[in-house]
């Protein structure tokens, strides 16, 4: 018997997790925070191969937020031949998660989160780019550079990892959007991993937005076999786990 499927009584792992996270007025959670604990914001590797500094003009031309809205799709095929240029490259990265500004000792980015915790770190897999040796990269967004962590052509193995998706061999890079779970459940708890999802596509969104104004393709991935992305990048999967992919290619 499968119990999701014929008894209609029986609740599955999500089923139990929208339950047992839910806030109502007389369960709220109630934590008191560790505040001599809780969790930087910002990751660094100790010895990347080399580490690239970002240029901050942004690439691309103003333009109307409304006709950028109507505008937006998914795109999964690319110019193939072309290289993406590093200025688009970090105008992406800093419409996904860039820095906007500080205040009272906290830093706000281009996107929410909860609790302003910024659970989400971002990963490049660069395929083309120009200036980038072709590899894996992580994002830092209050240094707005790239530490550069495994050279390789990955393309392909990332693209057999999301399930064989072609577009991913294809674009000029592809970013990665891990979650480093203990920031967030640092204040939320269990509930923590309902906004890690929502924090991710608030970021996403933002890639697909910036990649319409800059006339880049981007396409969401969210299917992938999730320990073969998080053994790609060397994260462990469960402190910190891949959360969501998207592909951008220039058309
Ligand atoms: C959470 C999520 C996961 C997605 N995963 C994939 C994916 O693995 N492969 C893909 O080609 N598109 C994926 N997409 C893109 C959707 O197929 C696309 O947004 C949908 O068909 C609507 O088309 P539009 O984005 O052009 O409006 C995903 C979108 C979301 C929001």
């Amino acid at each position: 018997m499968d119990p999701e499927n014929d008894d209609q009584s029986y609740l599955g792992i999500g089923d139990r997790f929208q339950r047992e996270t839910k806030y109502s007025v007389d369960h709220l959670g109630g934590y008191s925070l560790d505040w001599e604990h809780m969790p930087s914001p910002r990751k660094s590797y100790p010895s990347p191969l080399a580490t690239i500094k970002l240029p901050e003009s942004l690439s691309s031309q103003p333009q109307d937020i409304w006709d950028v809205f109507l505008r937006r799709k998914s795109i999964r095929e690319y110019a193939t031949k072309r290289t993406m240029p590093l200025a688009l490259l970090s105008s992406l990265l800093w419409a996904a998660q860039g820095i906007t500004g500080t205040q009272g000792g906290w830093s706000f980015r281009t996107v929410p989160s909860a609790g302003g915790l910024y659970p989400i770190e971002t990963y490049v897999l660069s395929r083309a780019v120009e200036g980038l040796e072709e590899g894996i990269y992580h994002f830092r967004p209050h240094t707005f550079d790239l530490e550069f962590i495994f050279r390789g052509g990955f393309a392909g193995a990332l693209a057999n990892a999301a399930l064989g998706q072609t577009m991913i061999r294809e674009a000029q890079a592809t970013f990665i959007w891990t979650a480093i779970v203990e920031r967030s459940k640092w204040k939320y708890r269990q509930r923590a991993y309902r906004y890690i999802y929502i924090d991710v596509g608030h970021i996403a969104q933002n890639l697909y937005l910036a990649g319409t104004a800059a006339g880049v393709g981007v396409c969401a991935v969210g299917a992938f076999f999730d320990d073969d992305v998080n053994n790609l990048i060397g994260v462990d999967g469960t402190e910190e786990t891949t959360v969501y992919l998207a592909c951008v290619g220039l058309l």
